[in-house]
């Protein structure tokens, strides 16, 4: 049997890794605008988790999520290309969001590019909904996609099989 992929809470000797993650596969065509400063400060920042799957110096995957009130919202979030569709963007987004719903949040937002069909599938068979379209969203260069998933229903009640909060730093 597989073992369970492994998530963690990063670290700022990551920082580099995921800063070059997000210029390729995330801002491509669009100015730089994480890098390792900004993903060292996200990464001391108690109201934002970023996690990754896989080693320090061979990390695969990260995903950047804050946290305000009862809302989470995915910043950043990518695989490395030659471990696509293997299950490990779905993992990493479940983690993520087991955190969320543990540390209060009703409900995740998230932007995506328009023009980038892998995500807007992938995130809608996560169960997100798309909310409307943005024009020139991305530096007035790309247009973005407003998407949203609610954790709770309306009456606010918790999830059945909530995993224990794993939420937090020491
Ligand atoms: C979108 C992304 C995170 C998906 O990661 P992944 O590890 O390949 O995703 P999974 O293997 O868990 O895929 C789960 C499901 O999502 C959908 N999906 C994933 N990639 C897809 C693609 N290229 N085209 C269509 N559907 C896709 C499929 O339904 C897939 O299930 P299947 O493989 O059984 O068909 C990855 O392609 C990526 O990093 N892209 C570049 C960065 C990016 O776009 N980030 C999101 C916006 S910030």
């Amino acid at each position: 049997m597989p073992e369970p992929l492994a998530v963690r809470l990063a670290v700022p000797a990551d920082a580099a890794a995921i800063a070059v993650l997000s210029r390729d596969h995330i801002e491509q065509g669009l100015p730089w605008r994480w890098r390792p400063e900004r993903i060292v400060r996200a990464i001391r920042d108690r109201d934002t988790n970023v996690a990754v799957v896989g080693e320090p110096g061979a990390i695969v995957a990260f995903g950047i999520m804050s946290y305000n009130d009862d809302d989470a919202h995915l910043l950043l979030f990518a695989v490395q290309h030659s471990s696509r569709r293997r299950g490990i963007g779905s993992a990493l987004l479940k983690w993520l969001e087991e955190v969320a719903g543990s540390a209060g949040a009703r409900r995740i937002r998230l932007e995506a590019r328009r023009d980038n069909p892998a995500a807007r599938h992938f995130y809608s068979e996560h169960g997100y909904h798309e909310q409307a379209l943005v024009d020139s969203m991305y530096c007035g260069i790309a247009d973005g996609v407003l998407l949203e998933k609610w954790l709770r229903d309306p009456l606010d009640r918790l999830p059945a099989g909530l995993p224990a909060a794993v939420f937090g730093r020491p």
